[in-house]
């Protein structure tokens, strides 16, 4: 998709948390959904429904990152490699400063994550996969046998502030891309982490009351607890709708 908007440069200085003294990349999130918010079919089968279009967006925005964020199911249900997909696209990485890949990091709370997925046996830039402290020794070593590095942030669950926070200081991530899906997009969410919110609405229902949305998790009871996203644009290109939110 072409930017609807000229992108806004990024900002100069550090994006530092609400609230906080800690130092966080910028985070942007991207997503295709169904016209009924589904982002893949109940088993997960059908994930990639985009036009190319769309997929073309996901190679700009990938270009924009130092580094790729996705969940274990996401990585291990369909042959992903969250590369930055032609030479094109790591020219202008290149150009502006950065790896001519991203850096790629898994969210894998428990370790539950295939080292046999097909992200491992693509080696053109570290993969770091990111647990929480409760994953058994015998997966953390089928883990660091695959990946570049294993990190544990919280102990039963993956404290995201402090693992962003990491990955800025260690990595020198500035501007993270989140691809998904709904499990771990809902605990960025929570965290107040996601700065922007890019939303390909693509014209199929899906259904299926356990066909996963953007946000899982055990969501918000009332809408005073709802998190605001403000919409900076939106673009028809085709017959898909490009959505653009920032935060309220
Ligand atoms: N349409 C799209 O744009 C799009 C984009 C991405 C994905 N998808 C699809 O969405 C489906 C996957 O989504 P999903 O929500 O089921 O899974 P997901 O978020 O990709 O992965 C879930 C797994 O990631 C880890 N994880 C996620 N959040 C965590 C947290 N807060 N703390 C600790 N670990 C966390 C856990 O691994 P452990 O089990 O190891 O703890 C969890 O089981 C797939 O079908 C995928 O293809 C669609």
């Amino acid at each position: 998709m072409p930017p609807a908007t000229p992108r806004k440069a990024r900002p100069a200085t550090p994006h530092t948390g609400a609230g906080t003294d800690v130092t966080l990349p910028r985070v942007t999130m991207n997503m295709a959904m169904t016209a009924d918010g589904k982002i893949a079919t109940a088993s997960g089968g059908l994930s990639s429904f985009g036009s190319p279009r769309d997929h073309q967006e996901l190679l700009r925005l990938r270009s924009l990152a130092d580094g790729i964020m996705a969940g274990a199911r996401t990585v291990d249900q369909q042959p992903v490699t969250m590369g930055s997909g032609s030479e094109k696209f790591r020219r202008a990485r290149v150009r502006a400063g950065r790896s001519p890949e991203p850096l790629r990091i898994i969210v894998s709370g428990s370790g539950s994550l295939n080292p046999e997925a097909e992200v491992f046996k693509n080696r053109f830039s570290p993969i770091i996969v990111l647990t929480s402290g409760n994953v058994p020794d015998r997966r953390r070593k089928m883990l660091q046998a695959v990946a570049d590095d294993v990190r544990s942030f919280g102990t039963s669950q993956i404290d995201f502030r402090a693992a962003l926070c990491w990955l800025r200081s260690a990595h020198g991530i500035r501007d993270l891309l989140c691809e998904g899906g709904g499990e771990l997009n809902d605990a960025l969410f929570a965290a107040g982490l996601v700065d922007e919110l890019h939303i390909t609405v693509c014209p199929f229902i899906f259904g299926g009351r356990k066909s996963p949305t953007i946000a899982e998790g055990a969501g918000v009871p009332r809408l005073a607890l709802a998190r605001n996203f403000k919409l900076q644009s939106i673009r028809r290109v085709g017959l898909e709708h490009f959505l653009v939110y920032g935060k309220d």
